[in-house]
């Protein structure tokens, strides 16, 4: 006589459910910011990493275009304070998407001033006086730096086929040789004609 389909089926015992979710919570409590991703461990890993790089550049960047900002003395005074309010303006907006990108993959991100100076690869600038022709070419320079940082962050996206930190990337390089682009032409000599 053939089984009926309710008496072929396995009965897990209840002790055996509540070990696994007692398993399943433990686990929990100990990665308590981990959850799933389609993408998987490793890509969490490598992405987070990169983009946590990026983010410590953008703040390092960001607090020393702030300061060229305040520290800014000389006859385009106006011109350069607005575009460096500008331009900080723009790295700031990119620092909260970044850091939940990383949190949207699983990873975590960054947690104070210390965690950001040693991830940084651009360098500060305490100097007591700057002068201004001095201030574009380090800003441009900077910036540069930025663009080929992301650039790198928008390869390791690819390997794991992460198209949606890539393409926030993508209009984040524009932006940032948009600034470069800004610095260089506005640091350019000026001749006798004004131009
Ligand atoms: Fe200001």
């Amino acid at each position: 006589m053939a089984k009926s389909a309710s008496t072929t089926k396995k009965v897990v015992p209840a002790k055996k459910v509540t070990e696994t979710k007692i398993e399943q919570a433990k686990k929990l409590q100990k990665a308590p910011l981990l959850f799933p991703t389609d993408l998987g461990e490793k890509a969490s890993k490598d992405i987070s990493a990169a983009m946590n790089s990026v983010l410590a550049d953008v703040f390092a960047l960001y607090l020393k275009t702030k300061n060229f900002h305040w520290h800014l003395s000389g006859p385009h005074f106006r011109d350069y304070h607005l575009m460096f309010d500008e331009q900080g303006d723009q790295l700031f907006a990119m620092t909260d998407p970044i850091a939940e990108r990383v949190r949207k993959l699983g990873g975590t991100t960054l947690r104070s001033i210390s965690h950001i100076s040693k991830l940084q690869s651009i360098s500060d600038n305490n100097a007591d006086f700057v002068e201004p022709a001095d201030m574009l070419t380090e800003l441009c320079q900077d910036n540069i730096k930025l663009t080929a940082r992301m650039r790198s962050a928008h390869d390791v996206c690819g390997q794991y086929n992460d198209t949606a930190t890539a393409s926030l990337i993508e209009n984040w390089i524009d932006e940032s040789e948009r600034r470069s682009w800004f610095l260089f032409e506005s640091s350019r000599k000026s001749d006798s004609s004004g131009h």
